[in-house]
């Protein structure tokens, strides 16, 4: 195997590296995996970032008004076709990499990439996660809510609770300058004190040209300060898939996307889109 590894951040000889590039280039010297420039954001991008996530936020209000008992995830997947598409967006999730659906609905035992269908009814006492993701003038946006539909029983509003907290300390975890195992450090014992625990197979992600960037977003960690640089310029998901019982996922073979706790307990999830500023991460899905 090859140790060579390619130097991410340099200047063509004769120019002045910005602070910004000096400092790139002293903490890739020193050995940190840092982003590669393609990763840091303009601020033009920012804004399109901002603006499609503007419609994201509004597709998940929609939602918000209209889901109730007695209505099927199809109708959720019309309401985030009709109101995207009506907005001059598109929603990203529709034929990417074969998914046939314009959002994701996941029920109970389901962590994410429930598909939308007529058969699946939305009952009293249900949680489901509702994830949606735009693209607007060819950048993207994701974030996700829980929905509890009427009440739900005490453990699983706890479980919708805490992974609505596990997001925000996630949150609260990625300083700029630090590094991303403090994401899922933080996250992975604030679900473990609850006496829950954190989906290991799936991540967040970097975002905002394509739908998955790198780098990817753990957010099970055993220690902190490991893994890639967090610095400003930087987009990215945080969505933490925390489950009332075991971790272990397995995926449907019915339909290859669904993916279920193995045990069948609940699993609940959150999700924001970010960028790392200078101060700490900004939400652009807000
Ligand atoms: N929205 C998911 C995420 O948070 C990705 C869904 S991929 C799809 O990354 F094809 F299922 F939509
Ligand atoms: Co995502």
């Amino acid at each position: 195997m090859s140790r060579r590894k390619k130097k991410l951040w340099y200047v063509p000889e004769g120019t002045e590296p910005t602070d910004f590039q000096k400092r790139m280039m002293a903490a890739e010297a020193s050995g940190a995996i840092v982003p590669s420039p393609k990763l840091i954001k303009t601020e033009e991008q920012i804004e399109g970032i901002r603006l499609s996530g503007m419609v994201n936020t509004g597709v998940l209000d929609a939602v918000a008004a209209q889901i109730h008992a007695g209505m099927s995830t199809e109708e959720i997947d019309r309401i985030v076709y009709s109101y995207t598409v009506s907005h001059g967006a598109i929603p990203a999730p529709l034929h990417y990499e074969g998914f046939p659906k314009s959002v994701c609905t996941s029920i109970n035992e389901v962590v994410c990439h429930g598909i939308p269908n007529n058969f699946d009814i939305l009952k009293e006492g249900d949680i489901i996660n509702v994830d949606v993701s735009t693209i607007l003038d060819g950048y993207y946006s994701d974030a996700s809510r829980m929905f509890v539909i009427g009440k739900t029983s005490p453990e699983k509003q706890r479980l919708v609770d805490c992974a609505k907290e596990c997001l925000e300390i996630g949150m609260e975890a990625a300083k700029p300058w630090s590094f991303l195992s403090d994401i899922g450090y933080a996250i992975t014992k604030h679900a473990h004190e609850a006496g829950f625990s954190v989906v290991r197979d799936l991540c967040g992600h970097g975002v905002g040209l394509e739908f998955h960037e790198d780098p990817d977003v753990e957010h099970y960690a055993k220690k902190p300060g490991q893994g890639m640089m967090l610095v400003p310029g930087m987009v990215f998901t945080i969505e933490p898939m925390i489950n009332m019982g075991t971790w272990r996922v397995f995926i449907d073979a019915a339909d290859n996307w669904t993916v279920v706790t193995e045990d069948e307990l609940p699993s609940a999830q959150w999700e924001h889109t970010f960028v790392m500023r200078e101060h700490g991460l900004e939400i652009l899905t807000h």
